[in-house]
């Protein structure tokens, strides 16, 4: 039998980890502890809406889709968001709740202004034609301490995606574009040494954004 096993049941679409007793990952944009969050934020507040400098109708592209949480974010603030994501079965559990959050009263507005694609990137990005206001970038590091610490949903996206691989190329690959601000977010223990000087940093208790203009 296999470790991961995707099923159906009424709340939606998961993917359960049959090593480990645990909740499955279904990813729910109504969910407390995200709502929460969501009616919360304040554009000045919120850490990623500065990084990204969301304006009213910013468009991002939001290069690793995964939970979907900063793309849900950052269209709660305004923005039009396009998040691609390569795993086809993290896609299935994103494209199942994009379509549950386009039927709740209280979300659709939010879920109407998110654009869903299934390829990698670095693919998408080579042939991009529509250059969005900003791109940002926020991969799954190397990073024991990260690992350690995600928590509930991410750790289990986590064994099961294993590391991202390509992670430099994925940023080249971004900043090759004519796109003039690329964001990329990663814990603060993180150590991988990026090929380029960020302009700027925003540096939380747990995560920064390393921001790159032109
Ligand atoms: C850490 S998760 C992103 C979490 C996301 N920011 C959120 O708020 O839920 C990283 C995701 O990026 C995806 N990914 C990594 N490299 C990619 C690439 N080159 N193209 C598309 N998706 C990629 C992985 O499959 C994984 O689902």
């Amino acid at each position: 039998m296999s470790r991961f096993v995707l099923e159906q049941s009424k709340e939606g679409l998961h993917l359960a980890d049959t090593f480990v007793r645990q909740h499955p990952l279904l990813i729910d944009f109504s969910s407390g502890q995200f709502n929460h969050r969501l009616r919360k934020v304040a554009i000045k507040r919120e850490f990623i809406a500065r990084a990204v400098g969301i304006k009213q109708g910013t468009t991002v592209l939001d290069c690793t889709a995964g939970l979907g949480r900063d793309a849900f974010l950052l269209a709660s603030l305004g923005c039009q968001v396009t998040m691609i994501e390569r795993s086809t079965v993290v896609a299935l559990l994103l494209e199942d709740a994009l379509s549950r959050a386009l039927r709740d009263p209280d979300l659709s507005d939010i879920a109407m202004r998110i654009n869903l694609l299934v390829l990698d990137s670095r693919r998408y990005l080579s042939n991009m034609i529509e250059v969005p206001d900003t791109i940002i970038l926020d991969p799954m590091f190397s990073d024991r301490k990260k690992s350690a610490n995600a928590k509930g949903e991410m750790q289990i996206l986590q064994r099961f995606l294993g590391r991202d691989m390509g992670i430099i190329e994925l940023f080249e690959s971004a900043m090759n574009t004519q796109c003039r601000r690329v964001v990329i977010k990663r814990s603060v223990h993180d150590k991988l040494k990026l090929p380029r000087e960020a302009t700027n940093v925003l540096t939380g208790s747990s995560i920064r954004f390393d921001i790159f203009l032109r």
